[in-house]
């Protein structure tokens, strides 16, 4: 019963697509929702353009965040939660010392992956209290199937948090299927480079 966190001191960086498209990844076998925590509410707005009868309940986070992660934890077989772009927020605090995987979106730039040094720090002051937290970066927005570049590379090593190695590529389709309200599990052969490159980042993520 994971409770499974998109979290990152960056704006941009993926939380908000792969909160959605991985759990609409999951939900596909496991009673599974969403909770928005980021004020900004894109998670909301996401589901909001959808028509369909999609089984994905996307919930707002209310003023006692730590009591419903509770709440629905209880209620779902998985929880996914979209954190605000900061590791300061309390939201983000809150989240990091209730869920069990922190995932954290990053662009394969040097200079982003140098930022995640903050994020590096909360993951560890959450674990004070929540020993078992397991957190990964994920490579989001890869330009192309080749590999990585050296700085890339040398700045990912100076960071102690493992690197998931499953990449996720820059794909039109996650910008589309925004708009749609849908994810890439949705929509057939459209979506299938991107679900398959979700499912194993999945295999990776839910061991
Ligand atoms: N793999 C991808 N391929 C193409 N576009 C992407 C990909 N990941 C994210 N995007 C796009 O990048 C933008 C930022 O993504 P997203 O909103 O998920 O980031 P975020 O971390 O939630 O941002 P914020 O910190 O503002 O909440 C969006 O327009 C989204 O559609
Ligand atoms: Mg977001």
């Amino acid at each position: 019963m994971p409770v499974i966190a998109l979290v990152g001191n960056k704006g941009g960086a993926g939380k908000t697509t792969l909160s959605v498209n991985i759990a609409a990844g999951i939900a596909r076998d496991r009673n599974t929702a969403v909770l928005d925590a980021d004020p900004q509410g894109s998670s909301m707005q996401w589901r909001a353009f959808t028509d369909d009868d999609s089984t994905l309940s996307v919930y707002e986070a209310g003023d006692d965040l730590s009591g419903q992660i509770l709440a629905l934890k209880g209620q779902y077989d998985c929880l996914v939660i979209d954190c605000p772009p900061s590791v300061h927020a309390p939201q983000t605090n809150t989240v990091l010392r209730a869920c069990d995987i922190a995932l954290i979106p990053v662009q394969p730039s040097p200079v982003d992956l140098w930022a995640t040094v903050h994020t590096e720090r909360a993951i560890e002051e959450a674990r004070e209290v929540n020993p078992a937290l397991r957190a990964m970066l994920i490579l989001n927005q890869l330009e192309t199937r080749t590999t990585l570049s050296r700085l890339v590379r040398e700045a990912a090593e100076e960071i102690e948090l493992p690197v998931a190695k499953t990449g996720i590529r820059r794909r039109a389709i996650y910008r589309a299927t925004a708009l749609e309200g849908k994810s890439v599990f949705d929509i057939g052969r459209r979506g299938a480079d991107a679900a398959e490159e979700l499912e194993n980042l999945l295999k990776e993520v839910l061991i």
